[in-house]
């Protein structure tokens, strides 16, 4: 619902922890349909996994805009999110006003260092992809056949729903938590009898796969 006073119209696509995604033509008639002096954020923080050609990056729409910016992190595909960075693209004026109101902290040079190295590295980062890839349709696959609830996701992540099962979100994610496996709880999004999943490296894919096996005796 938009308010006459509003001045920011923040998007995270795809969205967390549902992994949905607005396609490009979607994001098209969003921009068009807010009025021009509210400022459109596109949290692009998980779109390199998709694979939609329907879908675009923020940056890819509104690398010329006037009333867009768009974030980006380094804490999703390359896996960096211990070092606290990111970054944003707008048109200039905005980005002068950010850094009129910015504390003078910055990120850390180390941080700086390894983010740099990391957009280079686009071997590592198609490998990430068909990582995530692989075990997406894995766990996919077991998360079907127990009959939990979900989407084939587009990010690296899943959002599960227990009401189809004999089991409660609370009672899997006290198992899995029992077995060293800790999954996000949903009540705080407001999301009922649900649970969030991030895929792992293939060691923890496993292993969860295993213990979720073994609690719902399939
Ligand atoms: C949509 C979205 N944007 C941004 C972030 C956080 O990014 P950062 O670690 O750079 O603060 C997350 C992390 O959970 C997220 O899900």
């Amino acid at each position: 619902m938009l308010i006459k006073k509003q001045k920011l119209f923040f998007l995270a696509n795809p969205n967390n922890p549902t992994g949905t995604y607005l396609n490009k033509d979607e994001v098209l008639i969003l921009r068009k349909k807010l009025r021009s002096d509210i400022l459109l954020v596109i949290d692009d923080a998980y779109f390199e996994y998709i694979k939609d050609p329907e879908y675009s990056s923020g940056i890819d729409l509104f690398s010329k805009s006037e009333n867009v910016i768009v974030t980006r992190t380094f804490s999703k595909i390359y896996g960096l999110a211990g070092l606290r960075i990111g970054w944003g693209y707008g048109p200039k004026k905005l980005i002068k006003k950010l850094y009129e109101i910015k504390p003078p902290f910055n990120v850390s040079r180390p941080a700086l260092f390894a983010a740099t190295q990391a957009v280079l590295d686009t071997k590592w980062l198609n490998k990430a992809i068909e990582h995530n890839n692989f075990w997406a349709e894995k766990i996919f696959d077991v998360i079907d056949e127990i009959g939990i609830a979900t989407n084939r996701t587009n990010v690296n992540f899943f959002l599960l729903n227990f009401d189809f099962v004999n089991q409660s979100a609370n009672k899997v994610f006290n198992k899995l938590a029992n077995s060293g496996i800790l999954v996000r709880q949903m009540d705080v999004y407001g999301i009922k009898n649900s649970l969030r999943v991030t895929i792992g490296n293939s060691k923890e894919n496993k292993k969860f796969i295993s213990v979720l096996r073994k609690i719902f005796n399939v």
